[in-house]
């Protein structure tokens, strides 16, 4: 499965999906740039989401707030006091880690948030350090994780947001004037979010710079919450099996009772298998009414909701789907690779569902040195172009459009060869199949309207 994790890096590059970023600058720090199909990808895991939860629900409306808010909000979502990693520096290669990490992984206890009983196993079991392999390491101790930074007309520290959520609680006010929306209902926000991470990795699984999507759904504290966060529950997984993943790869990690936040209900995670093991994907929190009482008391506004069913006012309590979108792409990258042997060869063909495919439709004209073939290619790639997004190619023989094709996960390339020229049909290949049928020009647009 490792090796699958290197194909796929390799992959990565080499077909303009993922580059390790600042490159020419000799890299930086486990971050990446999104190429030309890679931000295409990118953009259509989006899309599918928001037209999922927004567009496709009367119950849920979208927000794009800032990344930079009052610092006085991190302050009441305990961000600054308690958004902290354990981390331990090895002595000798001076390399930095997650404690908590080092010691669930040598004992399989999870001692999150007690420090002293970290360094103490460190220290006394002689942890080795996966970098050098001695082992002396320094006391464990918490590193916050917010990226801090200086506004001209602000005081003190502002801070890059570690979560979109935040936004969306300042705001809760501005929606409910604003707009018709009534108890329960969501809101929605695809952005950055940024996390010194102490130790990124595993490509773009866990970076310091990445995108979530994420509804805060917003319930009344007598409804049945657990109806409401199941549904919720399965609406996540419907979406990871729109990325592609097969029902066999996804599970359910419900946190142990005692790990929970006071005032959080119920937290699940759904993991994916990742080439490197099954690990969390999306999660699904019930976070109580904790978020707008913070925010009420820092800020001194009421955020209340009054319920002209029932005639009570009320702090509504929060279910909260949060979804990474970095993780998204890697996920449906690693269910999408698959290496074909064929008669002639054997190809690497990336097996998207056709909503995620970066390019929909490829088109090719047989000779590129033929006027009329190429005319002919052109005019098609403009007839379909509003539609889909098309890519002309004509460059090298057939087989290798077809393989380049495939390696980017193209559902269907067309080919316009000399009989075109007589009966305006072209030649359509399928991507999975192989298999191939002629279709006239004049049908195209109906053929792939009814197939993409
Ligand atoms: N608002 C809740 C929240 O932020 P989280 O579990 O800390 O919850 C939500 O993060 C999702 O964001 C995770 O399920 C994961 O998909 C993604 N995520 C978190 N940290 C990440 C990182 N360092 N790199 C990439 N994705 C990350």
């Amino acid at each position: 499965m490792q090796d699958l994790m290197e194909k796929i890096v390799a992959w990565a590059k080499r077909r303009a999906f993922i580059y390790p970023a600042s490159e020419i600058y000799g890299g930086m720090a486990n971050s990446y740039s999104y190429g030309p199909y890679g931000v295409e990808l990118k953009n259509n895991i989006k899309k599918l989401w928001w037209k999922k939860f927004v567009q496709e629900r009367e119950d849920i409306v979208g927000l794009d707030g800032p990344i930079l808010l009052n610092p006085k909000a991190w302050e009441a979502s305990g961000h600054i006091s308690g958004f902290n990693d354990a981390m331990t520096d090895c002595k000798e290669c001076k390399k930095r880690f997650r404690a908590d990490h080092l010691v669930e992984k040598a004992t399989g206890q999870d001692l999150e948030g007690q420090l002293d009983a970290m360094t103490e196993i460190l220290q006394k079991q002689g942890i080795p350090c996966p970098n050098c392999g001695k082992s002396n390491w320094t006391a464990a101790r918490n590193f916050n994780m917010m990226f801090k930074t200086q506004m001209n007309g602000v005081d003190g520290d502002v801070y890059l947001r570690p979560e979109t959520a935040g936004a969306i609680f300042l705001d809760f006010k501005n929606v409910l004037d604003s707009t018709r929306v009534k108890i329960p209902f969501g809101i929605a926000q695809i952005g950055k979010a940024f996390r010194n991470e102490i130790v990124a990795g595993n490509f773009i699984f866990r970076l310091r710079e990445f995108e979530q999507m994420e509804i805060e759904y917003f319930i009344d504290p007598e409804a049945d919450w657990e109806e409401i966060f199941y549904h919720n529950l399965e609406a996540q997984e419907e979406f990871a099996k729109e990325l592609g993943l097969p029902e066999c790869d996804l599970q359910r990690y419900e946190h142990p009772k005692d790990k929970l936040s006071h005032y959080s209900k119920k937290t699940v995670d759904i993991e994916y298998k990742f080439p490197f093991g099954f690990s969390e994907l999306f999660g699904l929190a019930h976070r109580g009414d904790f978020d707008l009482s913070q925010h009420a008391k820092f800020s001194g506004k009421k955020l209340e909701y009054f319920d002209q069913k029932t005639n009570r006012h009320y702090i509504p309590h929060v279910i909260e789907p949060t979804f990474g979108l970095d993780r998204s792409v890697l996920a449906a990258l690693s269910a999408a690779y698959v290496e074909e042997n064929l008669e002639k060869g054997s190809r690497v063909v990336m097996k998207f569902p056709k909503k995620l495919a970066p390019i929909k439709i490829a088109i090719f004209p047989l000779l590129k040195n033929k006027e009329e073939l190429v005319s002919k290619a052109k005019g098609i790639f403009e007839l379909l172009k509003d539609d889909f997004m098309c890519e002309f190619d004509d460059s090298g023989n057939i087989g290798k459009r077809y393989r380049r094709q495939d390696e980017i996960g193209t559902p269907y390339c067309v080919t316009v060869d000399f009989d075109t020229l007589e009966d305006n049909s072209v030649t359509i290949r399928e991507r999975d199949s192989m298999e191939q049928q002629r279709v006239e020009i004049n049908s195209l647009l109906k053929f792939f309207k009814k197939n993409l």
